[in-house]
């Protein structure tokens, strides 16, 4: 089960009009990088956790395969939350096994197989990935005695009430004695209500990883995410004249004359105008940046928006939201 019905708010605007795992990283949608991974480690099926915007998903993939996985989707009827998605998920689409469930916006190639089978070996109820951050206090942290048991989850706590700097990874091992005892008809959280009821009886596990990780769901990690697949220099579209580095330029692209593109994210379609500078930001597709304007600091356009001609944008989101 892939989570991927959440609104991306984080992300807006550029969320407004693409669902956030639909988002490109580098040359593919987010959800690309997910289930390839998957698929790596011998998953054959997928069942997408769908509420926000259903339609993105199903439209990009008509015909049910991703990365010669299938796919499934269960669209909930309103937000279930985490763990009545997975819930929901599951009966819809008619699961009754043991079932991997992940967040759909982090990319990690952390061992799945090694998660599933320190699951089996410790005979746990459910098991998660974790993975050390620097900032714990907006992730669910996470501590565990010697064998791996876990003795406390605590979502999104105060950096100082952080007991561990290891947070859950997003990725799950679930018995279908978890999912049959999600409540059912109202949303539920598997961080705030299904993990630390299972930590209480002694039956949650978790196994930290070292693997490469990232939550692309905010516009810094989004970004991040996206130059690890970055490129310099020319392509199609591009002014010869222009100068690009370390960013990810999406087909169809147009980049004026003496324009500076630096560590950023410019979507199918935009056109960055003459002498205009795009550093550290993210360009929605068919947006247009006007000429010798200047976009700095985490800046964030959406779809089509139109940022005149010398504009200055530090750390804007256009349209606000
Ligand atoms: N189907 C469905 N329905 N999916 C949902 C819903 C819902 O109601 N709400 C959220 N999701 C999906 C999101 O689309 C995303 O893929 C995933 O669930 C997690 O939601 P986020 O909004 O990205 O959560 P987060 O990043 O703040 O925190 C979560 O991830 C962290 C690791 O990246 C939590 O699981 C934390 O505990 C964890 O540390
Ligand atoms: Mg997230």
């Amino acid at each position: 089960m892939v989570l991927v019905g959440g609104m991306g708010t984080r992300l807006r605007p550029l969320t407004l009009s693409t669902p956030k795992q639909m988002l490109p990283v580098g040359s593919r949608p987010m959800i690309e990088h997910v289930v390839e991974h998957l698929a790596r480690h011998g998953v054959q099926e997928v069942v997408l956790a769908l509420g926000f915007r259903p339609d993105a998903f199903t439209a990009a993939y008509p015909d049910g395969r991703c990365n010669g996985v299938r796919l499934r989707y269960a669209v909930e009827p309103r937000p279930l939350d985490t763990a009545g998605a997975v819930a929901f998920a599951a009966a819809e689409a008619g699961v009754d096994r043991t079932v991997v469930a992940c967040n759909g916006d982090v990319l990690t190639d952390m061992d799945l197989s090694e998660l599933i089978d320190f699951h089996r070996r410790q005979g746990a109820a459910a098991t998660i990935h974790l993975t050390p951050v620097d900032d714990p206090s907006r992730y669910g942290v996470v501590s565990t005695d010697d064998e791996g048991r876990v003795m406390a989850f605590i979502e999104k706590p105060s950096i100082e009430a952080a007991p561990t700097n290891l947070i859950n990874a997003g990725t799950y091992v679930l018995e279908p004695e978890v999912l049959a005892a999600i409540p059912r008809g109202r949303p539920v959280s598997i961080e705030r209500e299904t993990f630390p009821a299972l930590a209480a009886q002694g039956r949650l596990y978790a196994l930290a990883s070292a693997a490469a990780w990232i939550d692309a769901g905010t516009p810094a990690s989004y970004l991040a995410a996206n130059l690890r697949h970055a490129t310099d220099g020319p392509a199609g579209g591009v002014d010869t004249t222009a100068s690009v580095t370390s960013s990810v330029i999406a087909a169809g692209v147009t980049i004026g004359p003496g324009a500076v593109v630096e560590r950023s994210v410019l979507m199918l379609g935009a056109d960055i105008g003459r002498g205009a500078l795009v550093r550290d930001s993210l360009v929605g597709p068919g947006a247009r940046i006007g000429d010798r304007a200047r976009l700095d600091g985490l800046s964030v356009v959406g779809a089509g928006v139109e940022v005149p001609a010398g504009e200055e944008l530090v750390g804007v989101r256009l349209p606000a939201s």
